[in-house]
């Protein structure tokens, strides 16, 4: 898989990928990441890429002729599954999408910042939009980061353990059961002694009781 990841702040994306698990799924080739600076494609002298709202308001709106320079350049690289444009009013993120986009061959990831980008670039070149919650963030760029991480633990060989991403929480829309490692007891505390049996199906059994009665309490309508 292949993401790039379009930003006027290049250098926050930067550290995000450059360890643990993102890092290894890159050097593992399994995916590629690229940021590009959309500075780099603006023809303006000092490299604006935004300007006032027409009508007036606060707020500064990122300018359609970078973007659209930017993303032909890749479009004519190769195709894309989406263009995504990460933004406060798209569509919530659940693991449903971060799964189905993780199928896919080539993304692009669109970051907004100030009052977000001419409404003409969401029309012609967007074809999904995606919020990562109900508040607001400065800019697009964690959004893109928590994306791109949800996507690429997914994909086959990322995760040591093949069982791994499938167990997580979200997956089968329950929870996760609770886990424990060593030592056994803490100050009095026991981790549960079906853990300890070694008896796999029962193992099996109450993990997904656990998992059933945390989601029941905590999220009953992921069971709706
Ligand atoms: N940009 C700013 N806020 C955002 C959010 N909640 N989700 C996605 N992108 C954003």
């Amino acid at each position: 898989m292949r993401i790039d990841i379009i930003t006027c702040l290049p250098k926050l994306l930067d550290s995000f990928f450059a360890h643990s698990i993102l890092q290894r799924a890159q050097q593992g080739g399994y995916v590629t990441v690229a940021v590009h600076d959309l500075r780099d494609y603006t023809l303006d002298k000092h490299r604006r890429v935004d300007d006032y709202a027409f009508g007036g308001g606060a707020g500064m709106v990122m300018q359609i002729e970078p973007i659209a320079r930017c993303i032909r350049s890749l479009q004519a690289e190769r195709s894309y599954d989406e263009i995504i444009y990460m933004t406060p009013d798209g569509e919530r993120l659940n693991q449903k999408t971060a799964n189905t986009l993780s199928l896919g061959q080539n993304l692009i990831i669109l970051c907004g910042h100030y009052k977000g980008v001419d409404e003409r670039a969401r029309e012609l070149f967007i074809t999904k939009e995606i919020s990562i919650g109900d508040y607001v963030l400065s800019g697009g760029e964690l959004a893109a980061c928590v994306l791109s991480d949800a996507i690429i633990r997914l994909l086959p060989g990322v995760l040591n353990d093949e069982t791994s991403a499938l167990t997580d929480s979200f997956q089968d829309n329950l929870l996760a059961p609770p886990v424990y490692t060593r030592p056994a007891e803490f100050e009095g505390h026991q981790v549960p002694a079906i853990l300890l049996s070694g008896h796999e199906a029962k193992i099996d059994e109450w993990r997904y009781e656990q998992a059933l009665a945390r989601t029941q309490a905590r999220r009953p309508d992921l069971l709706e």
